[in-house]
């Protein structure tokens, strides 16, 4: 994946660190906008899958909206120049203050999730004189076959309005003043796979933008989530997704007028792939069992694999020919925390102290989920264009 010269640029810089491949992360943009595009179909890029400075401000530069989950994810799209009619503002928890930000900025829309927090859009709105553009959460239960823990339109999840309650909220969005419908949102979960899936999601659009229409209310807005997933054992192979194939399932599934639009959320499938984390061998160990290769990176730079038990791949970034004896070994970081690791038996070649490694398809959701456990040291980037 490193050619000789990528290698020579960073084999003497300080490790751990995000390298971020800048040209993939290009070609990848413009798949997804131009597969987009053909349909009109508008994407928000999902900022909490990577808000690094550069990645942000190359995917605005694409012509992408924002899809934010924060105050101060929604100050930093405007400050990197998304135009506020593209923001999108979702979260089970918004506060007060975060509210009040998208409010003054004038967002596109919020995504709200319960009655409640429709309430308090209404009565804020209200105190600066402004009308809240809201699309309805809808929690669809639909089971989008990922893990668990990034699985989110079933019954028992937290997010969204449950089927039931759709009836007292469709009174609410009535009788509520400052508030103006534009939409129906759904997300059911991350790292989806089989594009069935995204089928199912499309009947539960159909029949729930036309519970809505039957009782008079105009559905401008069919806001469709995020959710397409990336190879993660094939990196090099399937550097791109499939935008193509995901985007014509929605133009043939989805039930739409010609003045309907259709909006997406996508952010691990724009990212992911363009980012890698380089790390060092610190030590080799070899047990009884089994052998280890101790890395100066560990969940603190990268919690996946210990929070969701995620696979990376993970690859020795050598000029030497990878031939030869290989041995299996398990990765793992110096966090003092058994689930500190990145891979058990994973097939390297014989490496030693100073070996680079690097753990792949870690764009998404690998630097923004960073932290200081253990008094970290902040993590570094480097960028393939600027080293
Ligand atoms: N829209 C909503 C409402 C979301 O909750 C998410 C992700 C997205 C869009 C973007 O989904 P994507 O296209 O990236 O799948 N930290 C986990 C993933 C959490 C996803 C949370 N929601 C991981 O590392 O796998």
């Amino acid at each position: 994946m490193f050619d000789n010269q990528q290698i020579n640029s960073i084999k003497g810089l300080e490790t751990p660190f995000y390298y971020y491949d800048m040209a993939l992360l290009e070609k990848t943009l413009d798949k997804a906008k131009n597969a987009a595009d053909k349909h009109g179909f508008h994407v928000h890029y999902a900022l909490k899958a990577n808000f690094n400075k550069r990645i942000l401000s190359l995917i605005q530069s694409k012509g992408f909206g924002a899809d934010c989950v924060s105050g101060n994810e929604v100050s930093e799209a405007i400050a990197t120049g998304f135009p506020a009619s593209t923001i999108t503002f979702a979260g089970v928890g918004k506060t007060d203050k975060e509210i009040t930000t998208a409010l003054e900025y004038q967002i596109f829309a919020f995504n709200v999730e319960s009655i409640q927090e429709m309430e308090v859009i209404d009565e804020l709105a209200g105190r600066l004189g402004h009308t809240a553009r809201v699309s309805l959460r809808i929690n669809p239960n639909v089971d989008a076959q990922t893990h668990h823990y990034i699985t989110t339109g079933l019954d028992e999840n937290k997010f969204g309005v449950p089927t039931s309650e759709l009836e007292k909220a469709a009174t609410a969005i009535r009788e509520l003043k400052n508030i103006e419908l534009v939409g129906l949102h759904f997300h059911i979960g991350s790292q989806i796979t089989d594009l069935n899936v995204f089928k199912s999601l499309c009947v539960k659009v159909n029949e729930w933008k036309n519970w809505f229409e039957e009782r008079g209310t105009v559905i401008k807005v069919l806001n469709v989530g995020g959710g397409l997933g990336v190879d993660y054992h094939n990196p090099d192979v399937n550097s791109i997704p499939d935008f193509e194939a995901y985007f014509d399932v929605f133009d043939r599934f989805l039930e739409r007028t010609p003045r309907q639009e259709v909006h997406f959320e996508l952010g691990r499938s724009l990212v992911a792939q363009c980012g890698n984390l380089v790390s060092r061998v610190l030590y080799t160990k070899s047990g009884v069992k089994k052998h280890f290769l101790i890395l100066d990176a560990g969940m603190t730079e990268l919690m996946r694999p210990a929070l969701y038990q995620a696979y990376h791949k993970i690859e020795r970034v050598s000029d030497e020919n990878e031939e030869g004896v290989k041995l299996n070994y398990d990765v793992v970081g110096p966090i003092c925390e058994s689930s500190d690791s990145f891979g058990k038996e994973v097939s390297l070649p014989i490496s030693k102290r100073g070996d680079l490694i690097a753990i792949r398809t870690a764009g998404a959701y690998g630097e923004v989920m960073a932290s200081r456990y253990n008094l970290r040291e902040e993590i570094r980037h480097v960028y393939s264009d600027s080293i």
